[in-house]
């Protein structure tokens, strides 16, 4: 009863200070959203262009998105609005695949492929998670170099190490930001220095799941990663698939069918007929698991991910980085298998994912493919959130949604730009000159949760 009694109090608190707090953005510019994929729709009905638009904002999320005339008769009389005369405003980028503990190994020449370059440099630099100040370090910069970049949200593999996710977890907490991570497991096939005993690994991430996983207050979301097949023995597997069923809201993240090497060599360790068939063995395919790369996947894995609705990030920057091969877009995604964008970085070699949609416009090219403006920023917002499992929460403008978004320069951020938008008569020629030529320097503002952290 008196328990009763003080939640009531504690209720009323709550909504007293939240009415008192309400706090609105009116933001004018040009607005764009999705809410189909361009590639897979008819254009007219997948997105929403306001050339002259206002965006809404309350206590966070989004109240509406629409042109300016007919909104600006709801505005308060005493309204501030805050004006990008030269802007676009889109939902934040989502960043559906990146490995913080790379961050300072990026751009790294090994002159081999994906095995060759895990044991030549991308190891050694995760064994320097181990250390607290060098975790808290790279997480600032991390979280901050996202935001420079446009990234709202990302989907973050991280290392070994429990500080190294409480590192994160508490840099991305800061900012309000929805991020996923989780600790990296493995127990064979990487150095000593990275293997762990798997009742170890999963103990820690049970502590790390009751720690974080939607802690209230965040948008922090847990991720039970492991590596990849081949850094996984049957023996782990069981144990990931049994706290997979003991905590089924929380995702999982690894990698798929990267290089022609990984396929080969996870065939030979698990007798297999096809790489999915791992994962699928010990349960962990669904629509709150991300697979990475998957440029090898056959048509019958195709059918089985769609049938789980199991998403795939595809990561040009990295795919040719490390020269692991063309990601087929039309082949995925007319199986129906959702596909988010991914920066993969180290691997991949920008945060940008204007410059990831540029790599992935020339990955289609040679395969005979098209990449529209328009698609690519459908893939980098909406395709991201439901590659998420998050399109109820964020992708678009939709009224109720998280309220993260960027506003980036229409008019020119370089000398080039300038020069090359003013003959893009049309949005979907100034789409896709922003994704070719495009970067950081595109992005003019960052919002979080209806919050600016980044002014460039
Ligand atoms: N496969 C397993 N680990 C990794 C990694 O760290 N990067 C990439 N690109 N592929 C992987
Ligand atoms: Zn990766």
């Amino acid at each position: 009863m008196i328990k009763q009694f003080f939640f009531a109090i504690g209720l009323l608190a709550f909504t007293f200070f939240s009415i008192a707090t309400a706090e609105s953005l009116y933001v004018h510019s040009a607005i764009l959203e999705f809410y189909q994929d361009p590639g897979q729709s008819t254009q007219a009905d997948s997105y929403h262009y306001f050339p002259d638009g206002l965006l809404v904002v309350q206590d966070g999320h989004v109240k509406k998105a629409g042109n300016y005339s007919t909104l600006k008769s709801d505005l308060p009389p005493n309204a501030k609005i805050v004006n990008y005369p030269n802007g676009l405003i889109i939902p934040g980028f989502i960043d559906t695949h990146i490995h913080y503990p790379q961050v300072d190994m990026i751009a790294a020449d090994n002159g081999g492929q994906l095995l060759d370059w895990l044991n030549q440099y991308t190891f050694p630099f995760e064994k320097k998670m181990k250390d607290k100040q060098y975790s808290e370090d790279t997480a600032h910069f991390f979280i901050d170099e996202l935001l420079r970049n446009g990234t709202t949200t990302a989907n973050v593999f991280a290392a070994v190490y429990p500080q190294s996710i409480d590192a994160l977890f508490t840099a991305a907490e800061q900012k309000h930001m929805r991020i996923i991570t989780g600790l990296d497991m493995a127990d064979r096939n990487v150095p000593a220095y990275l293997i762990q005993k798997p009742e170890v690994a999963i103990a820690q991430s049970e502590e790390l799941i009751q720690k974080w996983h939607e802690k209230l207050g965040t948008r922090l979301i847990y991720s039970i990663e492991f590596r990849f097949a081949i850094t996984t023995t049957p023996a782990f597997f069981k144990q990931i698939e049994a706290l997979k069923q003991r905590y089924p809201t929380v995702h999982v993240h690894t990698h798929i069918s990267e290089s022609k090497a990984e396929v080969t060599l996870t065939k030979q360790l698990f007798h297999v007929k096809n790489y999915l068939d791992v994962y699928q063995h010990y349960n962990l395919l669904g629509p709150n698991t991300l697979l990475a790369h998957g440029i090898w996947l056959t048509t019958p894995e195709l059918q089985e991910m769609s049938k789980t609705k199991t998403p795939v990030s595809f990561c040009p920057t990295s795919n040719l980085f490390l020269g692991s091969g063309l990601f087929n877009l039309a082949k995925v995604t007319s199986n129906q298998v959702t596909v988010g964008l991914g920066t993969d970085v180290g691997a991949g070699t920008s945060f940008s994912l204007l410059q990831t949609l540029n790599e992935a416009f020339k990955v289609l090219q040679l395969q005979q493919q098209h990449l529209t403006g328009l698609r690519g920023f459908y893939l980098a917002t909406l395709g991201g959130a439901r590659a998420l499992n998050l399109e109820d929460k964020l992708g678009n403008f939709a009224p109720g949604k998280e309220a993260d978004f960027v506003v980036l320069n229409s008019e020119g951020a370089t000398p080039l730009l300038k020069r090359r938008l003013l003959y893009a008569n049309t949005l979907e020629e100034k789409l896709f000159v922003l994704m070719m030529l495009g970067d950081d320097r595109t992005v003019m503002a960052t919002y979080v949760n209806g919050k600016l952290v980044y002014q460039s």
